[in-house]
């Protein structure tokens, strides 16, 4: 049996997490275009699903088409019935395999508007160019998700990120399958997947120590290391030749379930609205990848496995970030300097694991609230709404915080502590 056709027997654990954020960011960015729709010219949305696979797995679960087109629908119909002229989402495949293509055709035949559903037989290549002319001037989501990395050259997806209000979610190297390749054969689709005219040094290591067979511990720390500097490449050749400011996110897909295949989910989009619904949509993650692995356990009785929170896990990362972090960070990147509230989000929605706001205390927002009690912010624009990042480029602030503040707070945590014994 092929990789592909073993692939859409039953969703494993990684297509199921992968699965999770698509659907849950699809969900708030679809959300965002709605509420954007009211009282604008805004009425088209496009889902660009450009390696689809056959919409449904071999036993019923859903493939990212019948996602998209589940939720995407569901709430269009629902404003519908509320409003006259509601907003429309057009869903666009992409798949290369016949029989897959047909199986979209087929689903489109069911979909609550097959009108707006359009399925494109042949490859990303081929049939790009044609999805960026149809989506020129509207929103639109890009899911990439090829088995590899083959045929995905960086200038396209330059292409796609040029336009103003493209995004884009693509899944970036998948450790199985490049160990099971000869380095020779990928030498070049690898190249142009990273947009080098030479492999740059991480890359070869990298594969060079994933194709060995038996890999020992230290190997494989040096690969997971390896890899997080591959991923910063990724996102960096991205960033590149993007003529506004793009704002890169990724999320390591991983589960003990299934520990020798992961990859990182990476996305990009210009608009600081969609950074900061993604890195809530990966906060989220972390959550329902705990329900989802139980669920998978008991679906298919792996009894005794347990899966405790690996390293990598942002969630872990998360736990340990506090407001001391928070004006560690501060203090090297914003203080005594004019600062936008714009610039300010950008950098903790991209660099630390803060989300902009949640439910819990910890969010770029509360640390914000609570630094500006100490009296070390002056804000120089009329402008000082903290608590959204609509107006966000008008919101001008400088800072004098003084490192003793930090010290203070270090001072107070021991104090803290000593009283616990
Ligand atoms: C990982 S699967 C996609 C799974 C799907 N996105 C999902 O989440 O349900 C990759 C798909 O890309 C298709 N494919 C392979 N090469 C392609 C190409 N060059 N262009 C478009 N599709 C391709 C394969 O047939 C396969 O169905």
């Amino acid at each position: 049996m092929s990789v592909k056709e073993k692939h859409f027997q039953k969703r494993d654990i990684q297509t199921v997490l992968k699965h999770i954020l698509l659907e849950n960011y699809l969900v708030r960015w679809a959300k965002v275009l709605s509420n954007a729709s009211f009282g604008t010219n805004l009425k088209r949305v496009h889902f660009v699903d450009c390696f689809a696979g056959k919409g449904t797995f071999d036993d019923g679960d859903h493939g990212s088409p019948k996602i998209a087109s589940e939720n995407l629908f569901h709430l269009q119909g629902s404003l519908q019935k509320k409003y006259e002229k509601s907003i429309k989402f057009f869903i666009h495949t992409i798949e290369a395999h016949r029989e897959y293509y047909n199986a979209l055709q087929s689903l489109k035949r069911q979909a609550p508007f097959p009108e707006q559903v359009s399925n494109n037989y042949g490859t990303f290549e081929e049939h790009i160019d044609n999805m960026l002319r149809k989506t020129k001037g509207y929103p639109s989501l890009f899911f990439i998700d090829p088995f590899g990395y083959k045929g995905l050259p960086m200038p396209k997806i330059q292409q796609i990120l040029n336009q103003q209000s493209h995004e884009i979610l693509i899944n970036v190297m998948s450790y199985s399958l490049v160990r099971n390749h000869n380095i020779k054969n990928n030498q070049l689709p690898l190249k142009e997947f990273f947009g080098l005219n030479e492999l740059n040094e991480d890359i070869s290591e990298y594969l060079e120590i994933a194709t060995e067979n038996n890999i020992t511990t230290l190997q494989t720390k040096n690969l997971l290391q390896l890899e997080d500097k591959i991923i910063e490449l990724y996102k960096s050749q991205l960033k590149k030749n993007s003529g506004e400011e793009l704002f890169v996110l990724s999320k390591r897909i991983f589960s003990k379930l299934n520990p020798n295949v992961y990859f990182h989910l990476v996305f990009a989009t210009k608009n600081l609205e969609g950074l900061r619904q993604m890195k809530e949509s990966m906060v989220d993650f972390e959550q329902l990848k705990i329900t989802a692995e139980d669920k998978y356990i008991r679906n298919y009785q792996l009894g005794g496995i347990t899966v405790e929170n690996d390293l990598f896990s942002d969630d872990v990362q998360s736990s340990s970030y506090e407001y001391r972090d928070f004006l560690n960070d501060f203090l090297s990147q914003f203080n005594n300097k004019k600062t936008s509230y714009f610039e300010f989000v950008k950098f903790y929605l991209e660099e630390t694991p803060l989300p902009f706001r949640s439910d819990v205390d910890k969010s770029i927002y509360n640390f914000m609230k609570r630094l500006s009690k100490t009296k070390s912010l002056t804000f120089l624009s009329q402008n000082n709404t903290i608590s959204t990042i609509r107006n966000a480029k008008e919101i001008i602030f400088t800072a004098r915080l003084n490192k003793t503040l930090i010290d203070d707070l270090c001072e107070s945590d021991k104090m803290e502590q000593l009283k616990l014994f």
